[in-house]
C-alpha cells in the first residue's frame, strides 16, 4: 500500500523527505534488498530497522550494499551495516537513526540514551538535524528519550508497538516527539499477524505459526513540521489512512 500510494502522497502533503522502518516489510518479518529497492522506489528517502534487523536469512551480507539503510545504532560495533542516513533535505542534512530499547526487549543492545548522545557527537560536524527514531517497547524509556534529547533533536518518533499513539507534540526545547507512529499493514489483525492463533495462543500457551494479516491495511506515520532558522519543530501530526481514501 505504501509503495502505491507514497508518490501521490508525497506531492499532496508536500512531504520534502520521507523516512520508513522497514523491520518487518518482508512479510512480517525483516526486509531484503528487493523491498528496499521497491521502497525507495517508491520515494522513501531513507530506511531504518528494529529489533528485527537480522530476520531474513542473507540480509546482514546485503544490508552493506544499501547506503540509505541503517540498522539500529546502538547495536555492538561489530554488527554489518550502517548505524545511520544522512538525508539531504533540500540542503539541509537530516542524520537519520534508530535506537533500540532495552525495557522488555531482548536484542543485546547498548543503551540508547548513551548511544544516542554519542551519535550525536559523532555527527556534529555531518549534520543540520537528527531524526532520532525510539526503537522500544515501554513508552516510558521513549518518552525519557524524548526529553533527554530535547532541543539537540529535529524529533524523537517512537516505533516498535505498532499502535500510533495521542501524545503527538512539540517538547519545550523544540523537539518534536511521538511515542508510536503506529503501523503501516493490517489493522484486523493483532500487531499485523491473524488474529485467531494469537487469541488461541494466548488461551492456552501452545505454539503457533502466526501469519501475517490481509484485512484492513492501513497507512500510519507522523508528519514532522520544522523550521530550520528557528531550529525547532513547528508540529507534530500523526497521518493514518485507510484504503480507499
Ligand atoms: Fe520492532
Amino acid at each position: 500500500m505504501l509503495m502505491e500510494r507514497l508518490p501521490r502522497l508525497r506531492t499532496e502533503l508536500k512531504l520534502d523527505a520521507v523516512i520508513a522502518n522497514g523491520e518487518n516489510a518482508a512479510a512480517g518479518a525483516g526486509i531484503n534488498g528487493g523491498i528496499v529497492k521497491g521502497l525507495l522506489q517508491s520515494g522513501v528517502d531513507a530506511i531504518t530497522l528494529g529489533d528485527h534487523v537480522w530476520d531474513q536469512r542473507g540480509w546482514e551480507s546485503e544490508i552493506d550494499d544499501f547506503p540509505k539503510v541503517c540498522r539500529p545504532a546502538n547495536l555492538p560495533g561489530a554488527c554489518p551495516g550502517a548505524d545511520h542516513v544522512i538525508v539531504n533535505v533540500k540542503g539541509f542534512r537530516l542524520a537519520v537513526f534508530t535506537v533500540l530499547g532495552r525495557t522488555f526487549m531482548g536484542m543485546k543492545a547498548e543503551c540508547p540514551f548513551i548511544g544516542a548522545d554519542q551519535m550525536l557527537r559523532k555527527l556534529a560536524g555531518e549534520a543540520d538535524g537528527f531524526l532520532v527514531e525510539a526503537h522500544m517497547e515501554a513508552t516510558s524509556e521513549k518518552i525519557a528519550l524524548g526529553w533527554h534529547l530535547d532541543g539537540r533533536a529535529v524529533a524523537v518518533l517512537g516505533t516498535h508497538t505498532h499502535v500510533p499513539t495521542a501524545d503527538a507534540c512539540v517538547l519545550p526545547g523544540g523537539t518534536g516527539f511521538m511515542c508510536d507512529v503506529g503501523m503501516t499493514g493490517p489493522y484486523a489483525s493483532v500487531l499485523g499477524r491473524e488474529v485467531k492463533p494469537v487469541v488461541e495462543k494466548f488461551l492456552d500457551g501452545m505454539p503457533r505459526k502466526f501469519e501475517v494479516a490481509e484485512g484492513d491495511v492501513r497507512i500510519s506515520g507522523a508528519i514532522v513540521e520544522y523550521d530550520e532558522t528557528q531550529k525547532r519543530a513547528l508540529k507534530v501530526e500523526l497521518l493514518h489512512m485507510k484504503r480507499g481514501r
